[in-house]
């Protein structure tokens, strides 16, 4: 699968533009500011209906315009198809694949994947655990149709749950709806945490695999999927703790509070791993996806990686350089110095596309 057309119109600083991508290694080349973020934010606009970054749409419109539009042709085993992302000037968007409207949009997750890597994802390691768990839930998308539909079930519980406990009165009433709450997130957890686990340890294997491929050291890399699911079921956890809900006036338990805990050499990443490490980990989990989506689906991602040489010395971007050519897929680099980048990929020169912006 590779992407052959991308034509942007009104989305951030582009008001009108088209690229064409001949080859399968793309390298975009220009100063702080100039667009190249944007052109990698718009494939994963297409591949996942939203922008990596910004989690409003209407964010990504040109200042002072209303609406957008995003179109790529795509190249899948000799076969051509075009995809549309449009935001109406209203703020109502539309997916199209081949012009045809999708009517659910998470039929289109997992049809034309991309993985997103830049500089930013360390904090995947050093922050909370909502982006941790925003990774693992675009994993589980990819790869199990029914997660998205799944999810939202169990937040719109949540969130009914949760409104009951902020206006709690302690009338019969009330703890009748509590305990049908209850049950309902149970239930609704036992897909999700199932799909989890799954994309865990499938993601465990290949870190390990991949990071120790790119280091080139022995560190012992631990990826482990945390939830209370582990040790007993929801709704036990959910009714041993109702009177701390009730006063905290929230669900402390449930699949929303899982996380992901990640080790070198036995202590936590955040405060024992080196720069180095934190980016060999991070290339790592997300080329495991790559491996994880290639298995399941018998797709080749696209990989969009984000200013790519920022943080990693010469050797370690040669190595991965050369890892992620055998991987066999469309890759879109960036990076602000044009010299840096001829060098590096001096030895693939006939593959490689170079835009300067
Ligand atoms: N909604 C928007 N409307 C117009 N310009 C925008 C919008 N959002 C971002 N920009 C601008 O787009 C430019 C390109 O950003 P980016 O793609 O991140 O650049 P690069 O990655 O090349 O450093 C920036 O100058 C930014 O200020
Ligand atoms: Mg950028």
């Amino acid at each position: 699968m590779q992407f052959r057309q991308l034509r942007l119109f009104q989305f951030k600083n582009y008001l009108q533009q088209e690229f064409t991508f001949s080859h399968k290694l793309i390298c975009i080349t220009g100063k702080n500011g100039c667009g190249k973020t944007t052109i990698l934010d718009a494939l994963h606009f297409l591949s996942f209906t939203k922008s990596y970054f910004l989690h409003q749409d209407q964010l990504s419109v040109s200042k002072d315009k209303a609406g957008m539009r995003i179109d790529a042709l795509v190249e899948d085993q000799q076969e051509h198809a075009s995809i549309t992302c449009v935001l109406r000037e209203l703020g109502k968007k539309e997916l199209l694949l081949n012009n045809v409207p999708y009517t659910r949009f998470s039929e289109h997750i997992g049809k034309f994947p991309c993985i997103f890597i830049c500089p930013d994802d360390t904090q995947l390691i050093m922050e909370g655990s909502e982006g941790r768990r925003r990774f693992l839930d675009m994993a589980c998308s990819i790869v199990h149709p029914g997660y998205i539909a799944a999810l939202n079930k169990y937040n719109k519980v949540l969130l009914q749950r949760n409104s009951l406990l902020k206006n709690w009165n302690h009338t019969s009433d009330q703890h009748s709806l509590l305990a049908v709450y209850n049950n309902q997130l149970a239930l609704f957890s036992e897909p999700i945490f199932a799909y989890r686990k799954d994309v865990c340890g499938v993601l465990a294997s290949y870190t390990k695999l991949i990071y120790n491929t790119l280091s080139q050291q022995s560190d012992v890399i631990e990826t482990v999927y945390i939830s209370t699911l582990n040790e007993q079921p929801l709704e036990v956890s959910l009714n041993q703790n109702q009177d701390k809900d009730i006063f905290s006036q929230r669900s402390n338990y449930g699949i929303h509070k899982d996380d992901w805990y990640f080790a070198i050499n036995g202590m936590p990443m955040k405060q024992a791993a080196s720069q180095g490490q934190k980016k060999s980990f991070l290339f790592g989990i997300k080329l495991a996806l790559f491996q994880l989506i290639k298995d399941r689906l018998h797709k080749h991602a696209i990989l969009l990686l984000d200013d790519f040489f920022e943080k990693l010395d010469e050797e370690r971007a040669s190595c991965l350089i050369n890892y992620i050519v055998s991987l066999n897929t469309q890759v879109f680099f960036t990076d602000t110095h044009e010299e840096r980048v001829k060098i590096a990929f001096e030895k693939y020169r006939n593959d490689v596309q170079l835009i300067k912006l």
